[in-house]
C-alpha cells in the first residue's frame, strides 16, 4: 500500500505495514472493498487504498483539504475509486448510510471532533457486519512529554490536565463503548517519532534499523502506552 513517490517517514511506513496487515489477516484485502476515510484531509491514506482496488469516500468538513484531494487524484488517475464528501463526523450516518463500508479509516481525527463517542457511534453504524476500523488517536503521555522536552512546561500541563486527551485505557473502553471488537493495538511513533532526521541520517543503515526497531516495539503495552499515537484495529460483528 504505498505511494512510489510519496516520501514517508518510517512512522507512516509503519503504519502502512500495519494496516496492510490487519486488512489481510481479516480478509478484507479485496479489491472494490468500500472505505470510508473519516476526516481524511487532502487524501494520503485514501490515495494509497484506491490504488491497491479499493473504493473509498474521504468525508471531511475542509473544502480546501477536499480541493486538494480531488487534484491529486485526478493526477494519479485514480478519481474512478475516491470520491469527496464535504461533512464532518456528526453527519457521517446521512452522508455514507448504515451499513456501507467495509473499512472506516479514522486516523489523528478523534482527539479533534467535539465529541468522540458519537463519532465513534456513528462509525459503528455505517460498518456493515465484519466490517472494521483502522483507529489511529493522539496519546496524552507522550503529548506530555514532547511538550515538556520542548521547554513548554505550561502547555505540557494543560495536556496533563485535560480529561479530552486519550491514553490507551480510555480509546480502548471508548471503542468497546461504540460496540466494536478490538483485534490489535500497536504504537505508532513509538521510537521513531523521538529521532530526529539529522539523527537518522548520521546512523549507517538508520531508517531500515529503525523501522525494525519500531515493528519491534509496537506491541508491547509499555510502549504503547508512552507512543505519541496508538493505532487500533477493531471490528464489528
Ligand atoms: C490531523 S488531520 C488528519 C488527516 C488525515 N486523516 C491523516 O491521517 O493525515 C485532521 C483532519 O480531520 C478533519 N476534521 C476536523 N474536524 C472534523 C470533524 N468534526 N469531523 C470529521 N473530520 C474532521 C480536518 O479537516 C483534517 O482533515
Amino acid at each position: 500500500m504505498s505511494d512510489p513517490r510519496r516520501r514517508r517517514s518510517v512512522s507512516q511506513t509503519h503504519l502502512d505495514d500495519l494496516l496492510t496487515a490487519q486488512l489481510a489477516a481479516w480478509a478484507l484485502d479485496h479489491p472494490g472493498r468500500d472505505v470510508v476515510d473519516l476526516g481524511g484531509g487532502t487524501g494520503g491514506m485514501a490515495m494509497d487504498l484506491a490504488a491497491d482496488g479499493y473504493r473509498v469516500r474521504v468525508v471531511d468538513p475542509s473544502p480546501d483539504a477536499l480541493a486538494a484531494l480531488e487534484r491529486r487524484t485526478a493526477e494519479r488517475g485514480l478519481a474512478d475509486r475516491v470520491s469527496a464528501v464535504q461533512g464532518d463526523a456528526t453527519e457521517l450516518v446521512d452522508l455514507i448510510g448504515t451499513e456501507s463500508a467495509d473499512l472506516v479509516v479514522c486516523h489523528k481525527v478523534l482527539e479533534v471532533v467535539e465529541d468522540p463517542a458519537e463519532a465513534l457511534a456513528a462509525i459503528a453504524s455505517v460498518l456493515r457486519p465484519g466490517g472494521a476500523l483502522s483507529l489511529v488517536v493522539a496519546q496524552r503521555h507522550a503529548a506530555v512529554l514532547t511538550q515538556a522536552l520542548a521547554g513548554h512546561i505550561a502547555q505540557a500541563r494543560r495536556i496533563w490536565n485535560d480529561p479530552r486527551w486519550f491514553d490507551r485505557e480510555s480509546v480502548l473502553a471508548a471503542v468497546a463503548a461504540a460496540g466494536l471488537e478490538v483485534r490489535a493495538t500497536h504504537g505508532v511513533g513509538t521510537v521513531a517519532g523521538h529521532v530526529t532526521e539529522s539523527v537518522l541520517e548520521a546512523a549507517s543503515g538508520g531508517q531500515a534499523e529503525l523501522l525494525e526497531l519500531e515493528t519491534e516495539v509496537a506491541a508491547d503495552p509499555a510502549f504503547q502506552a508512552v507512543a505519541p499515537h496508538l493505532h487500533l484495529f477493531a471490528v464489528k460483528r
